[in-house]
């Protein structure tokens, strides 16, 4: 796990979180491939599980007032609806609703909105494997398709609100490790979803 980088406060906020945590990102990924979620479409019900966990917990930071004043249009990204018709596609059950995290401060939660908008870039390689399943947009795997605008442009308009805010050191920290506990959160969600 990446030390939390200190005495670097011009660089952006986006570039903080991400060499802050590449350390959380590469141990997600290689435990989210290690569970070989586009094997069948039985493991990919446990990917589907852990994804509406993860996007059911932050669903509600999406429409807090307090952070679409700092990020405008941050009502029009959620994807928890998206994951819901996923498993209704696959013809599975919907879990419980899970319970909305409380990130410690509307600056916690920036970093938990990074890693959740973030892992849309990824969602490009997992959404072509979701293919080799006989998966698509429209069937199964819509809360990984790209936005009509495409990935990057989302993205790079995210990154722009999140660096054109002004926040005090203890602030920005404030956001690192909420975008660290919300890299935590998915890994013991994995571990605990996905079959030993
Ligand atoms: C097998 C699973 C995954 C793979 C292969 C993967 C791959 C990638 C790749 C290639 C990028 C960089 C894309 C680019 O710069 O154009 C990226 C970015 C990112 N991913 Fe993942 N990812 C995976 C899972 C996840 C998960 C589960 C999360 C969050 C829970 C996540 C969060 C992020 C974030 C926050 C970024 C943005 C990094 C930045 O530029 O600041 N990823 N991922």
């Amino acid at each position: 796990m990446n030390a939390i980088v200190q005495n670097i406060p011009e660089l952006p906020l986006s570039k903080r979180l991400k060499a802050d945590t590449s350390g959380n990102h590469d141990s997600v990924d290689n435990l989210v491939m290690g569970a070989r979620p586009f094997e069948s479409h039985e493991r990919y019900a446990y990917f589907l599980r852990l994804q509406h966990r993860f996007h059911g917990v932050i669903n509600g930071l999406y429409h807090d007032e307090a952070l679409n004043q700092l990020l405008p249009g941050l009502h029009e990204l959620p994807r928890f609806d998206a994951v819901c018709a996923d498993l209704s596609d696959l013809g599975l059950p919907l879990p419980e609703q899970p319970q909305a995290i409380q990130p410690a401060s509307s600056y916690a939660a920036l970093g938990w909105l990074y890693c959740a908008e973030g892992s849309n870039l990824g969602a490009a390689f997992l959404f072509k494997q979701t293919q080799k399943i006989g998966l698509d947009g429209e069937n199964g795997a819509r809360h990984l398709a790209a936005h009509p605008d495409g990935r990057a442009l989302h993205w790079r308009q995210f990154v722009a609100l999140l660096d054109g805010l002004e926040l005090s050191d203890a602030q920005r920290d404030e956001a690192i490790q909420g975008a660290i506990d919300a890299f935590d959160f998915y890994r013991n969600t994995l571990r605990e979803i996905f079959p030993a």
